[in-house]
């Protein structure tokens, strides 16, 4: 152990079946705000540096296995074939790594609150104690199913009783067992060696080293986490939501406090692995997801879900959608758009509503701003894209890209069928369909030629309210005759 390394080894207990969650889902591995709630245990750990990190898995153990090594490849699954308790899981951890000495922390792997500043109290309070083991307890107002802390006459913990093994005068104390404990790698081993199953539930209890130790002789304190949220379990999907609306509160009440205005908390979800600078704002409805950082001035909302996107300073983002997006300073979004992965909007650019963008570069004051899908494209800088165009990127079997120079107009309702360049300055004309490059300053036009039967309506729909306006507006007689195919049946304007 070097000086930096507080303790030996982390020991995580994770192999439960979590059976009161009835899922699927190994308990642990159940997500909130942003990391599983083993993620939240390692993370809380982490700042310890410990030379070992050792996960207890069982239950789903390959799925498990496998979020860690994603998550923390670092720390080292141990095996727990049978789950026979608590105790029997931080066996099998120790037994793992049998020359391993020193200071041990152990910990339930569905402490989802727990946070680093208590970890590393609790490692202080046991150095500072000189306990052979010293326990995280906190004093609640309900007290239901946990642990609970048994003290003598003056204060020393003597034992943790579980709730169901417990009398009626130890159900009623209210300072109780988080799952948090460090202790000496030796007592560990040596309490270990002896617990029995002597219990309610027939299990081997890690609580029960308590009374060994102290029977032993040895030294036991018990030191109350500071905010008695840290220690909650989360066994069903109740506390599961219970867990994320307290994570979610602590996350936006540091964002508040570093000077981000928070319009409605209660709709405001953001992840611990999310950053919003001070002056951004935060309307209701918005949640900020993964890697997504939000500068200042910017804002975001209402209602929208940004995952590991970047919000730039003073840009908006008003009830869109967005995934691994960047949206530059200044540049505004919405409403109603979805950003795909790849979209890149430089500085003051514009997407505004009802328009989907992937892989989708828009360069600096370039606007989007009506009904389009943007694919596979490169957008120079001052250009604008009418209203309903399409980015046409797939011919069915490959994407192909699309380039648009500087200050382009593209015309309303244009088909950009990829691969296709469009020059820097080039216009296309509203409704056309590019199949070919237009050069610089060149007006693109791909569409049908107009013509006009005079008439039509007079001839096709007499009587009709639209013959009388006709009438009305060209005076009796025009359009009597048919001067062209006046029979033809017209596309949208089928003879009855
Ligand atoms: C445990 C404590 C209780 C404490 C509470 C805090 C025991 C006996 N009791 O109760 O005093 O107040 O946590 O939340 O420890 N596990 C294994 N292998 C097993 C059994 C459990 O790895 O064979 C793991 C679980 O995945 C879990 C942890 O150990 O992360 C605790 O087990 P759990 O069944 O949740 O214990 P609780 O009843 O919550
Ligand atoms: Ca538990």
């Amino acid at each position: 152990m070097s000086p930096q390394q507080a303790v030996a080894a982390v020991v995580v207990l994770a192999a439960g079946q979590g059976t009161r969650m009835r899922s699927a889902t190994p308990k642990v591995l159940h997500e909130i705000g942003g990391r599983s709630m083993l993620g939240h245990v390692l993370a809380a750990a982490a700042p310890l540096g410990a030379a070992e990190t050792l996960v207890v898995v069982g239950a789903g153990r390959e799925v498990v296995a496998e979020h860690l090594a994603a998550v923390a490849p670092g720390a080292r699954p141990v095996v727990q074939d049978e789950q026979r308790g608590s105790g029997h899981a931080a066996a099998v951890a120790l037994a793992a790594v049998p020359d391993l000495a020193g200071p041990v922390l152990v910990v339930n792997g569905d402490a989802p609150l727990l946070r680093e500043q208590t970890v590393t109290a609790l490692v202080e309070a046991h150095r500072d104690a000189g306990a052979a083991l010293t326990v995280l307890t906190a004093r609640v107002e309900d007290p239901t199913g946990l642990g609970r802390i048994v003290r003598d006459g003056s204060g020393a913990v003597t034992g943790i009783v579980e709730e169901r093994d417990a009398t009626p005068e130890q159900r009623a104390i209210t300072e109780v067992n988080a799952g948090v404990y460090v202790g000496d790698a030796a007592a560990f081993r040596a309490a270990l060696a002896r617990i029995g199953q002597d219990n309610d539930q027939g299990e081997l209890y890690l609580t029960d080293v308590v009374g060994l130790l102290v029977g032993d002789g040895e030294t036991v304190a018990g030191a109350p986490a500071e905010d008695p949220d840290d220690v909650l379990g989360c066994n069903d999907r109740r506390e599961l939501a219970a867990r994320r609306r307290t994570l979610n509160d602590r996350v936006l009440d540091d964002l508040m406090r570093a000077g981000v205005t928070v319009v409605d908390p209660a709709t405001t979800w953001v992840d611990v692995t999310a950053t919003v600078a001070a002056d951004a704002l935060l309307e209701p409805g918005v949640q900020l997801r993964g890697t997504t950082s939000v500068a200042a001035g910017a804002v975001v909302g209402p209602d929208s879900t940004l995952v590991d996107t970047t919000v730039g300073e003073g840009a908006s983002v008003v009830r869109s959608h967005a995934l691994g997006a960047v949206v530059g300073p200044q540049a505004t979004v919405g409403p109603f758009s979805y950003l795909r992965p790849g979209t890149d909007l430089a500085r003051g650019a514009k997407v505004g509503a009802f328009v989907e963008t992937k892989n989708a570069r828009v360069g600096e004051d370039s606007k989007v701003p009506h009904l389009s899908y943007v694919g596979d494209a490169t957008i120079g800088r001052g250009a604008n894209v009418g209203a309903a165009t399409v980015f046409v990127n797939y011919d069915g079997t490959a994407k192909h890209h699309t380039t648009v120079g500087d200050h382009v107009r593209i015309g309303s309702d244009t088909m950009l069928v990829a691969p296709v360049t469009v020059g820097d300055g080039a216009y296309t004309a509203a409704g056309s369909v590019i199949t070919q490059d237009v050069p610089p300053g060149a007006m693109g036009v791909a569409r049908a030629a107009q013509r006009n039967v005079a008439g039509w309506v007079r001839r096709r729909r007499p009587g009709s309210a639209a013959a009388r306006a006709a009438e009305a507006a060209t005076g009796p007689g025009v359009g009597a005759q048919a001067d062209d195919a006046g029979g033809e049946r017209l596309a949208g304007h089928h003879d009855q």
